[in-house]
């Protein structure tokens, strides 16, 4: 038997979900995996391995994992010698730093002197130094945003995502060092395996397919035979749109593929071009 893929992804926390139901949308069934550390797929040539995120790109530059979802955070801080191969998309977020409610923080050289906190010292220490500013930068594996009130730091540098943690800690945000998102990441040595690779673009060819349906709508509407060219017009389709005829005569059928968020923009100007009944869909797949 040939030898799985293996993937990378977070145990716990901010990615997981999505990264499991990011498999989950390009065909892949991974059964009973809460509390499991390795699972294998049961329709794909795949095995997940579930690990602290932190971890993510270590396993992958030693090939342990051949590809990972992780935080393009987490892929910087590391700096290993990983392959960003996609940017996924969801998990966004941003770097930032944290400050005390009170506080005011104008110019970016006023941090000269100040001491901050961050699980992210290597992206922290780079920022200051392309700035020129010399700030004390102490280094936490958790819990920074309480190190301002400890007295232990002036300001903190910390992933911000809604922002409630820095709120419930009486900080607000600052400047943004780094916007991120989750990442699919690969190993540089497994490409010499034929097996892998094959496995590998097989995936990333779902993954890609799946990514483009998420923004797409699958859109139908009943438009009377006289305005179609208009409506047509209207439509800003993935390709020319699908046009059906009907038991009435003087109605037609579209169909079309339309980007999500061109949906809502069109959708007053279909209505007072007469057209009725409009309704979309979720698209599972669109392979181009
Ligand atoms: C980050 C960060 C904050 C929180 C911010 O932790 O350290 O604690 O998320 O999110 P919010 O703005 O929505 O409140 P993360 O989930 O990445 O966990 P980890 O640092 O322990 O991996
Ligand atoms: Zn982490």
């Amino acid at each position: 038997m040939s030898e799985n893929l293996k993937i990378a992804i977070q145990k716990k926390g901010r990615l997981n979900n999505k990264s499991m139901q990011l498999l989950k949308s390009c065909g892949i069934e991974i059964e009973n995996f809460q509390d499991r550390l390795f699972v294998t797929a049961s329709n794909f040539n795949l095995d997940v391995l579930f690990l602290r995120d932190d971890d993510i790109p270590e396993y992958v530059q030693e090939n342990v994992a051949h590809i990972g979802i992780v935080g393009e955070n987490e892929m910087l801080e590391k700096g290993l010698d990983v392959e960003p191969v996609k940017k996924l998309g969801f998990g966004k977020c941003s770097l930032m730093l944290g400050i005390p409610e009170k506080d005011e923080l104008n110019n970016i050289n006023e941090l000269e002197n100040k001491t901050i906190a961050t699980s992210y010292p290597r992206i922290l220490k780079n920022y200051l130094a392309e700035n020129k500013i010399n700030a004390k930068v102490i280094e936490l594996s958790g819990s920074v945003e309480i190190a301002p009130s400890l007295g232990v730091a002036d300001y903190i540098c910390d992933l911000v995502s809604s922002g409630n943690t820095l709120k419930l800690n009486k900080l607000k945000k600052s400047f943004n060092i780094l916007d991120s998102q989750a990442v699919l990441i690969k190993s540089k040595r497994f490409d010499n395996n034929p097996n892998l690779k094959r496995t590998f673009e097989k995936l990333l060819l779902r993954i890609e397919s799946s990514l483009k349906a998420r923004k797409s709508k699958y859109i139908m509407m009943n438009v009377p035979k006289s305005s179609l060219e208009q409506i047509i017009e209207i439509i800003p389709s993935l390709k020319s749109p699908t046009v059906l005829p009907l038991s009435n005569e003087g109605l037609v059928a579209i169909h079309a593929v339309i980007n999500e968020d061109k949906f809502w923009e069109i959708n007053e100007d279909l209505k007072k071009a007469g057209a009725s009944g409009i309704l979309s869909m979720p698209i599972e797949n669109i392979i181009l």
